[in-house]
């Protein structure tokens, strides 16, 4: 069983990771923290608290930055609605946050561990880069930071930077750059982890938990649900966990632009041409049919 925390910035695909990551005994889920991203601090946790509350997880929750180190804050709640999981009615929550805020309880819990623990970030890093660099002693303790971010393609913020990146590009570059070993899924395979319309009517018929996942993929607008399909950006990062058989990888070195027009842009040598440095496992394959199969039987076995 791999010991996890999760950060994350719910989100409908941030629900997603969050279902199977709770739900799948191979994973023990020490903690969550939330940052803003998707829609604001208020909203993501409150959200990340309904998600605990749904599969009755007794899961410690911390809050943590509601601004990005430097850069301000933008949000995405055009592709996740107002709340940020819109279209599905979750019951008020009155679940307790931890104290403190979350490079601390992160912190906490990484130093108390016996065993290593993996990063997860679903969202922008920015309480990541806060746990590394007022808490570096935590690096002997974490086995790996596992990423969903940048891109080696076009952005889907602008013409070349994804979210997640742009939102806190200096917090990025701190955590590439931390010496941890970094797998980072970056557009260019999330945008093909593909739900298409046959099976999101297929996670319909999956339980109670198909139902609440089916009623916020029918109000996300990440990707085109008559098209190609929704894209399920977060959630590489939990099946990389589980099925790492799925995706192929290129250690490479992976820059990130922090100021100007091209602040959150991520540049890969992937050639090699320009450093011998490799900072990161870059994900540049994805089987989608393993992937879509793997979801919904993931899915499936919830109860
Ligand atoms: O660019 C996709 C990322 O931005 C995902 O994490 C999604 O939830 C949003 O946070
Ligand atoms: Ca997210």
């Amino acid at each position: 069983m791999r010991k996890i925390i999760i950060d994350t910035d719910p989100g409908i695909d941030d629900a997603a990771a969050l279902t199977i990551a709770l739900n799948n005994p191979e994973l023990k889920v020490e903690m969550l923290s939330t940052v803003a991203g998707n829609v604001n601090l208020d909203y993501t946790t409150e959200n990340a608290k309904k998600i605990l509350d749904f599969f009755k997880k007794d899961t410690p929750l911390a809050k943590g930055n509601s601004l990005p180190m430097l850069r301000e804050y933008e949000d995405a709640s055009q592709f996740h609605g107002e709340t940020g999981m819109n279209g599905f009615d979750f019951p008020g929550s009155k679940r307790e946050l931890l104290p403190e805020h979350a490079a601390v309880e992160m912190k906490n819990r990484i130093l108390a561990s016996e065993e290593k623990v993996t990063l997860v970030t679903i969202g922008p890093l920015t309480n990541a880069a806060l746990l590394l660099s007022m808490y570096p002693e935590v690096k002997q303790k974490l086995a790996e930071v596992v990423i969903m971010g940048g891109s080696t393609i076009d952005g889907n913020t602008n013409t070349s930077a994804e979210f997640n990146i742009k939102v806190d590009p200096h917090a990025a570059q701190m955590v590439i750059n931390s010496g941890l070993p970094v797998t980072i899924f970056g557009l260019r395979v999330t945008t093909r982890a593909l739900l298409t319309k046959t099976d999101i009517e297929k996670v319909k018929t999956l339980g109670r938990a198909g139902e609440m996942l089916y009623s916020l993929f029918t109000h996300y607008r990440g990707g085109d649900l008559e098209k190609a399909g929704l894209m399920m950006h977060d959630i590489c990062t939990i099946c990389y966990l589980l099925k790492p058989e799925i995706f192929k990888f290129q250690q490479t070195q992976l820059e990130v632009a922090v100021d100007g027009p091209a602040a959150g842009t991520t540049v890969a040598d992937l050639a090699g041409r320009y450093t011998a440095a490799k900072n990161v496992k870059l994900a540049v394959e994805i089987d989608q049919k393993q992937f879509r199969d793997w979801m919904l039987a993931e899915i499936s076995q919830l109860k």
